[in-house]
């Protein structure tokens, strides 16, 4: 994955994805054997949901397509965070729509659907955009994406966007482990939606308010994953610590629930994403200095360094809060890898706003980031703003940013050459003989081993350092 681009793929967000969400195909079962491709946009949230609807849809019959000419039913997993990555989706819909007219008049008609974060923003706009799409469903309709799916293929155009999160919620737990092989290390949803209305971000309308979902179901799910051979977890939230539940008789926050986690037999390391600095508590920071398991490494996007930018995107805390809970968890794992997220060009952002922005990062000293170009995303209170920064600052300034927080990423990277570290040996690595893992930093490791070897921790020596990889070799 490019780092610190301005496209779509960032911390929360992850490049395009086709979702091969490792479904092992039904059992040649009676009938015409159905198949689904799924497209994936945007955060690990909607890569969550899109392995969630595959699942849902294995049980309607469907099994996994590799590509849009194999399936019967394509779904566009969408992504609405900035301009470029609505833009995407129409893209994306209209090659679907050739294809479905190709295949009009065979006996093999073309189904689409477009769910996720542009379907709720836009709805029936879609259809009139995009006559060729028959669904359009919001990212918390998901547990009647098989009744949905059936009244499209009737040639029924569905259209669905009500928040139901408690039921979206209620149905994943139900999830059906039978025919789930997984990779080993896996996300779990814990927390979604958002109260926060940064006055840049559309998330709080596509995603509605912020919801944590039951601890017992939350451990429920993480022991099932565990089963299945899952050995490291990543739970997600759009704010993941302002995840909070009751568990024992106890209000529990984000802390407690990690604790609870790395209990559990198999899990063998603990991961989360995306925190907000105002929903930072002690217990999440005496959590990094206690769980062993739990590991070193905060993604916390600041978004801007200087404090009247700050307060005009609304988030509720200055440039010297940040650096004091960077700080505080520093204090709590010295060896804590902090990344954050930027936007550059928010209206009315001065060159002293922005030399206050390089100011925080060269005081931060960041691991890696994710920093964007400010777009204006409709029905935003951002859109309303005077003061528009001009494209070409804009990007002046990213790239400014960008050459400063490669740097430090580079830095961070030759740090760790001589270390010994324990790698989670994930996949086989690009080339024969190699596999690929990550650090306790989430850096991409590759070294030499044996596809045995995969689901298991390998200790390792790195031994060299790139922009965004590292080489290890094993230590006997
Ligand atoms: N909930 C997370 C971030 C979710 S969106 C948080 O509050 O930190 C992921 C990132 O996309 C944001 O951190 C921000 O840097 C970027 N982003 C969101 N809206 C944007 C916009 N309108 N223009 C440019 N970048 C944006
Ligand atoms: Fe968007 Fe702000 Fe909510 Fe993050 S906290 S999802 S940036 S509104
Ligand atoms: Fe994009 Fe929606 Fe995630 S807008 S970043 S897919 S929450």
């Amino acid at each position: 994955m490019e780092r610190n681009t301005d496209t779509v793929g960032g911390t929360f967000e992850v490049a395009e994805t086709d979702v091969s969400t490792g479904i092992v195909p039904a059992s040649g079962d009676a009938g015409p054997q159905k198949t689904v491709f799924i497209k994936t946009y945007g955060c690990q949230m909607n890569v969550y949901d899109s392995t969630r609807i595959s699942e849902s849809l294995e049980q309607e019959g469907y099994t996994l397509a590799d590509n849009a000419d194999d399936a019967d039913l394509v779904l566009v997993n969408t992504c609405h965070i900035r301009e470029k990555a609505a833009e995407k989706v129409y893209s994306a819909i209209g090659r679907l729509n050739k294809l479905k007219k190709k295949r009009a008049n065979s006996n093999r008609p073309l189904t689409i659907g477009v769910t996720g974060c542009v379907a709720q923003a836009e709805g029936r706009e879609i259809f009139r955009r995009a006559p060729s799409v028959d669904l359009v469903a919001g990212p918390q309709t998901y547990h009647d994406i098989g009744k949905m799916v059936r009244q499209a293929r009737n040639g029924e155009r569905v259209l669905h966007t009500e928040f139901e999160i408690a039921e979206k919620f209620a149905s994943l737990s139900k999830a059906h482990p039978t025919a789930i092989k997984r990779s080993v290390a896996a996300f779990l949803t814990v927390q979604e939606g958002c109260d926060k209305f940064c006055t840049f971000c559309v998330v709080p309308y596509t995603r509605g308010a912020e919801v944590s979902r039951p601890a017992s179901q939350i451990l429920d799910e993480a022991k099932r994953l565990a089963d299945a051979g899952v050995r490291e977890i990543t739970l997600l939230g759009q704010n993941v610590n302002a995840w909070h539940g009751t568990r024992d008789g106890g209000e529990w926050t984000l802390g407690d629930l990690l604790r609870a986690l790395a209990d559990i037999d198999g899990i063998e390391r603990l991961r989360y994403t995306t925190s907000h600095p105002i929903d930072m508590d002690m217990r999440l920071i005496e959590a990094h200095r206690e769980i062993g398991k739990l590991m070193p490494y905060l993604h916390l996007p600041v978004q801007s360094g200087s404090d009247l930018i700050l307060k005009a995107m609304n988030r509720h805390h200055t440039a010297a809060e940040y650096l004091g809970i960077i700080e505080g968890m520093r204090e709590a794992r010295p060896d804590m890898a902090i990344s954050g997220d930027f936007i550059v060009g928010f209206p009315g952002e001065t060159e002293e706003d922005f030399e206050a922005t390089m100011q925080i990062v060269r005081q931060v000293r960041y691991a890696s980031a994710f920093s964007f170009k400010y777009s204006e995303r409709p029905g935003t209170p951002g859109a309303e703003l005077d003061n528009k920064v001009p494209e070409e600052v804009k990007s002046e300034r990213l790239s400014r940013l960008q050459a400063l927080l490669n740097e430090q990423q580079l830095a961070f990277n030759r740090g760790c050459v001589g270390q010994e570290i324990d790698v989670l040996a994930e996949k086989p690595g690009g080339r024969e003989g190699q596999l690929s893992g990550r650090s306790p930093w989430l850096q991409v490791v590759n070294f030499e081993g044996d596809v045995s070897q995969i689901g298991s921790m390998v200790r390792l020596r790195v031994t060299h350092a790139g922009p965004s990889s590292l080489v290890g070799e094993p230590v006997s």
